[in-house]
C-alpha cells in the first residue's frame, strides 16, 4: 500500500489543525512584520516578456460562464491574447492599496490574508503569439519568464497517466502553492488554505475560459515529482497542487519527450528566515503519488453523498432564468469584486439566494468528479434576512434545488461565533457553511482525496463569490471553529467536517441594488 491509500495522515492533519476557541486563544503566534514574505516569485536573472495589456471583452454574462461547461470536444485553441486575460483574472494584480508598512497588490481572486501564495506556471505547445515552452506568470509585471523552451505536453500527459483533457490542451496551467507565504500568519493550517485560495483563483480561471470558449478541466492526479522537476521548485518550498487543462486541439503532444535539465535558477528569498511547520510537508508527501499507473487508478468514481430522509419543511428555489438574470459580463464582474469587509444588515431575495446557489454549483470539470456534476461538499445555510423566508439553519439539496429547515431561528450571534467570532458572518443576510463526509472520500481518494475535498470548496466558494458580485451583493470567505459548525448542523451533519465558509449580503461600501 502507498502512503496515499493510507488516510490516517489526513486525519491527523486536519485534527491537528482545526480551530477551537481555546485553540484561538491559547495561540501565542503573531505576525513579525519584519519578516513579512515577499507577495511574488521573483527570478532575478531571468527578464519578462510583457503580455498583452489590451483585455478583450467576452461579453459573456458572469452567471452563464460560472454556470456552463463546455464539452471537451469543442476544438479551441488559446492565443497570446487569451492566455492574458486568462492569467490577469485569475491571478493578476487588480488593485492596489497604501499601508503603513508598504502596498498591497490585491489580485483578482480572494486568497486568505491576501498572501497570495498560488504561482501559476504554463506549460504549452505552439500558440498564436506565444511560443512552446513552460513559463513561470510574473503578476507584478505582468509577464512571462520562459523557463524551458520546446514542448514539454508530454511530461504532463505522462505524470496524470494519460489523462484525456491533458493530451488534447494547447495549453496547461500549473498552480503551485508555497508554504511559508501563507504559512507566516496561518502556520500549519495552511495546507488547508491551499486547497481554498487555488480554488478561488481556478473558479474564475474557469469562467473566463468558458468566456473565451476554451474547454477547462482541473486536474488534481498526477505523480507529483515528475511535475515539480518540469517547473524546477524547490519541493521543500513550493508544490504543484492543481493543473488545468485548457482547450482541446485534436492532435496530441509531440512523442519524444524533451530531456528535462535542473536549472537551479536563482529566487529572491521571500524572507530573511522562514519558519518550517513539518505537519504540511508531512501531509504534503502523504497525498503524493508516485507512479502513472496509481494516477489512473485514482481518478474517477466518486463516492455519493447520501442526505438522511428529508425531515424538516422544505423550499422550493426560485433562480432566475437565463433571460431574468442580471447579464454584467465576467471580466466587469471579476474586476469589481472585492471581499465585503462589513455588511449592512438588509434582506437579500430569495431569487438573489435561489440564483447564487443554482449557478454556483452546476457542477467542477475534475478528474475527481466523475461523473461530471457530482460534488464533495455538502452546503449548509444559516439565514439571517432573506425576504418572504424564515431565518434559521438549512440544508441545500442540490439535485431537487430545495433547502431543508433544520431548524428556525436567528441565529446571527452563533454564525458569528462560528466564524471565528467575526462581525461579518453575523452582519451578512447569509452564511453558507460547507461540510464534507471525509469518511468515503479519504477511502475512495486516500489522502490526496483531502487536497480534492479542499479545492472543491475554494472553486465553489469563489463561485459564489462571483455569482454574489454578479447580482450587485458583497461576499467574504472566512474561517470558522470546526467542531462547532459541525454541531451547530447537527444531527443532520453528524460525522462531517467543516472545510470552507462564504458569508453573503450586502456589502456597506458597494452600492447594492
Ligand atoms: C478562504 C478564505 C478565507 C478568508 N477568511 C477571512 C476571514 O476569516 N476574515 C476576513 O476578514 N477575511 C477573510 N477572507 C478575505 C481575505 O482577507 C481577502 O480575500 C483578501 O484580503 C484579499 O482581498 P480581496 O478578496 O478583497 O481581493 C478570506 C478569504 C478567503 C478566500
Amino acid at each position: 500500500m502507498t502512503e496515499n491509500r493510507n488516510p490516517e495522515a489526513a486525519w491527523a492533519y486536519h485534527d491537528a489543525t482545526k480551530h477551537s476557541s481555546i485553540s484561538i486563544r491559547t495561540n501565542s503566534h503573531f505576525m513579525d512584520w519584519s519578516n513579512q514574505p515577499l507577495p511574488f516569485k521573483i527570478y532575478p536573472t531571468l527578464k519578462p516578456t510583457c503580455l498583452p495589456g489590451d483585455m478583450r471583452q467576452t461579453g459573456i454574462a458572469a452567471l452563464s460562464a460560472i454556470a456552463e461547461t463546455l464539452p471537451a470536444q469543442s476544438n479551441a485553441c488559446p492565443d497570446l491574447e487569451a492566455v492574458a486575460q486568462l492569467l490577469y483574472l485569475s491571478a493578476g494584480i487588480t488593485r492596489k492599496r497604501s499601508y503603513s508598512g508598504g502596498e498591497i497588490y490585491f489580485r483578482a481572486a480572494a486568497c486568505t490574508g491576501a498572501l497570495y501564495e498560488v504561482e501559476l506556471y504554463l506549460v504549452c505547445g505552439n500558440l498564436a503569439g506565444l511560443e512552446a515552452g513552460v513559463y513561470h506568470f510574473a503578476p507584478a509585471e505582468f509577464g512571462l519568464r520562459r523557463l524551458h523552451a520546446g514542448d514539454y505536453r508530454r511530461v504532463l500527459l505522462e505524470a496524470t497517466g494519460g489523462e484525456p483533457a491533458i493530451a488534447h490542451a494547447p495549453l496547461t496551467i500549473v498552480c503551485t502553492c508555497t508554504y511559508w507565504r501563507n504559512a507566516w500568519k496561518y502556520q500549519a493550517r495552511t495546507y488547508r488554505h491551499f486547497g481554498w485560495d487555488n480554488g478561488t483563483l481556478l473558479a474564475n480561471l474557469l469562467a473566463v475560459a468558458t468566456a473565451l470558449r476554451l474547454p477547462g478541466r482541473v486536474v488534481c492526479g498526477f505523480v507529483d515529482a515528475s511535475v515539480n522537476r518540469l517547473l524546477d521548485v524547490d519541493s521543500q518550498r513550493e508544490v504543484a497542487f492543481s493543473l488545468v487543462a485548457l482547450g482541446h486541439d485534436l492532435a496530441r503532444p509531440p512523442s519524444s519527450i524533451q530531456e528535462i535539465s535542473a536549472l537551479r535558477l536563482e529566487t529572491v528569498p521571500l524572507s530573511q528566515r522562514e519558519v518550517d511547520y513539518p505537519l504540511m510537508r508531512e501531509m504534503h508527501a502523504a497525498s503524493s503519488v508516485d507512479t502513472a499507473e496509481e494516477v489512473e487508478a485514482w481518478r474517477g468514481h466518486t463516492p455519493l453523498t447520501i442526505f438522511p430522509p428529508s425531515v424538516g419543511s422544505i423550499t422550493q428555489l426560485q433562480p432566475l432564468s437565463d433571460a431574468e438574470m442580471p447579464r454584467d459580463p465576467i471580466e466587469q464582474v471579476i474586476q469589481r469584486r472585492g471581499s465585503a469587509r462589513k455588511f449592512v444588515r438588509r434582506p437579500i431575495t430569495l431569487e438573489q439566494l435561489s440564483t447564487l446557489l443554482d449557478r454556483a454549483t452546476r457542477g467542477v470539470p475534475a478528474d475527481f468528479l466523475d461523473p461530471q456534476g457530482t460534488q464533495l461538499n455538502d452546503l449548509y445555510l444559516i439565514v439571517h434576512a432573506v425576504e418572504g423566508f424564515p431565518p434559521g439553519a438549512y440544508v441545500f439539496h442540490r439535485s431537487r434545488g430545495v433547502l431543508e429547515c433544520l431548524k428556525q431561528g436567528n441565529f446571527r450571534a452563533e454564525a458569528g461565533y462560528l466564524g471565528l467570532e467575526q462581525q461579518l458572518p453575523a452582519d451578512a443576510a447569509v452564511a453558507i457553511f460547507f461540510l464534507a463526509d471525509l469518511r468515503p472520500i479519504l477511502q475512495r481518494f486516500g489522502n490526496r482525496g483531502y487536497r480534492a475535498v479542499q479545492l472543491e470548496a475554494g472553486i465553489l466558494g469563489g463561485k459564489l463569490y462571483l455569482a454574489a458580485y454578479a447580482q450587485l451583493l458583497g461576499a467574504t470567505g472566512l474561517t470558522f471553529f470546526d467542531d462547532d459548525v459541525t454541531r451547530f448542523f447537527s444531527p443532520h451533519a453528524q460525522g462531517k467536517s467543516a472545510i470552507f465558509l462564504v458569508a453573503v449580503g450586502h456589502s456597506a461600501k458597494h452600492k447594492s441594488g
